[in-house]
């Protein structure tokens, strides 16, 4: 099994799908195996699927490469072959997370008298202890605290679960996103945390197959494209596996896509003098580590408007959703005009100075009846808020932003914990 460029030590761990490998030379760092085979209720029903873990693989890789593009942090290294990726080294907490966003399944069960189809919002979470011998049991928050987790050194606490339990709901919404692009309601999930062993950072671990998930494309129960076809089978025959293997070639022909924009944009920014260069190169560099390709143009509406409007019906001719950015010190007549001009989004980035800013700042704030324009005063916020109007049809776009917003919520958190640690 062992493939050229690595050095495959010994086997770590085995379960029903998969094996984990130590990686000689490469400290924290592991090869995860999947095994041919599809399992069901704790593999009572086990059966070998050709091309399973094949496709078990890119589903894999693709949704983590998804998370870990959009900032969320997670195990997952690179792909090492069909059936093999490279993950950091993790222990496991030993906590299936679930999150719903429609009722169905074991949620109905346990909870009498609510309807499948149960709409959750905000979304529903659970969580199960994995113990196989007692059918994982679900468990509350209290019995997560008095189970004293501790791993690689990481006592699991109030501050460790709650940031599972926000990871959770912000990796749910980021794939719900990208699988509506697909025309896909993602159903409900359920993921797993380790704690990286040389980092000591919760990161998510494990998989997301189809193992881990409901999806119903249009919404529609009745065309699932999960596992649960393989556990509504009546009886296992090779008929009903072809469907189940057809079902899974489905998702992971689709899963590709999810990592492509569906409409992709871009920011112009527009300058009054190149003296405002280094000012335009900050809002360049914050629209691409969103994803967002971005232009620098030089035009003054002062003193040459017909330029200026020119420039402006270059970026509408092409049909590329285009938000301007305008730059202009002193009196801002670019952003109004380019407003009052365009229906593209114009947002003013004014490079204020401290003599005069709190003046200058009204050409950019009072504006004529009819102009909608934004101000903006720090050029990283400025491309985030451009962000903000891609995020509304990109969803890579959109999962950046959230996975950021989840990671400025731990920081804070982490700083909060540490703050209280030292005080004691
Ligand atoms: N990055 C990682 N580092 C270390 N262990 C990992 C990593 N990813 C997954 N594992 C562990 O590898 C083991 C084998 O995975 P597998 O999913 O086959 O187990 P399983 O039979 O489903 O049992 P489990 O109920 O623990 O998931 C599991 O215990 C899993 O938690
Ligand atoms: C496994 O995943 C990688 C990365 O997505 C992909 O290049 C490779 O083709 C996959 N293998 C199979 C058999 O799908
Ligand atoms: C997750 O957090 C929410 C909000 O704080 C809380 O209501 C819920 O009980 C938590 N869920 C679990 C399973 O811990
Ligand atoms: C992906 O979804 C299909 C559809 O049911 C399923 O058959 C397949 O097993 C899933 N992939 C994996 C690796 O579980
Ligand atoms: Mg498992």
């Amino acid at each position: 099994r062992s493939t050229p460029e690595l050095n495959i030590g010994k086997k770590l761990n085995e379960g029903k799908t998969k094996q984990i490998f130590e990686i000689v030379d490469q400290p924290g760092l592991v090869l995860v195996q999947s095994k041919d085979q599809i399992t069901a209720w704790n593999a009572v029903r086990k059966d070998q699927m050709e091309g399973k873990a094949a496709m078990a693989n890119r589903t894999t890789s693709c949704v983590f490469q998804l998370l870990q593009e959009s900032g969320i942090k997670t195990a997952f290294v690179k792909q090492h072959s069909d059936t093999a990726f490279i993950a950091a080294h993790c222990e496991m907490i030993p906590i299936e997370w679930v999150c719903r966003r429609v009722a169905t399944g074991s949620f109905l069960k346990r909870n009498p008298g609510v309807k499948e189809g149960f709409r959750f919002s905000p979304l529903k979470m659970e969580m199960f202890f994995k113990d196989d011998a007692n059918n994982d049991p679900q468990w509350s928050e209290e019995q997560l605290l008095e189970a004293k987790f501790c791993l690689a050194g990481l006592p699991i606490g109030r501050c460790e679960m709650d940031i599972m339990n926000r990871s959770t709901v912000a990796i749910f919404e980021i794939l719900e996103r990208a699988w509506a692009t697909q025309d896909c309601t993602l159903v409900d999930m359920k993921i797993e945390f380790g704690v990286n062993v040389k980092t000591q950072e919760i990161v998510l671990a494990d998989v997301i197959d189809n193992d881990s998930w409901r999806l119903w494309p249009s919404g529609d129960r009745s065309q699932q494209k999960d596992k649960q076809v393989y556990r509504d089978l009546k009886e296992v025959t090779p008929e009903a596996m072809q469907v189940v293997k057809r079902n899974f070639e489905w998702v992971a022909e689709r899963v590709k896509m999810l990592l492509e924009p569906q409409v992709s944009g871009r920011v112009v920014v527009l300058m009054g003098s190149t003296s405002d260069v280094a000012h335009c190169e900050k809002i360049k560099k914050a629209c691409v580590s969103y994803g967002i390709s971005c232009t620098l143009r030089v035009t003054s509406a002062h003193k040459g408007p017909d330029e200026t409007l020119r420039i402006k019906a270059e970026y509408e001719g092409d049909g590329v959703p285009t938000v301007f950015v305008a730059v202009a010190g002193r009196s801002n007549g670019l952003g109004p005009v380019m407003s009052g001009n365009s229906a593209y989004p114009v947002i003013n980035c004014p490079p204020l100075t401290p003599d005069w800013g709190a003046q200058d700042v009204w050409s950019s704030l009072r504006m004529p009846s009819g102009l909608g324009c934004s101000t903006i005063l720090s050029p990283e916020a400025a491309a985030q808020f451009a962000a903000q109007i891609f995020g509304l049809t990109n969803h890579l776009v959109w999962s950046k932003l959230r996975a950021s917003m989840l990671n400025t919520w731990v920081s804070l958190k982490q700083a909060d914990q540490k703050l209280q640690a030292c005080s004691l």
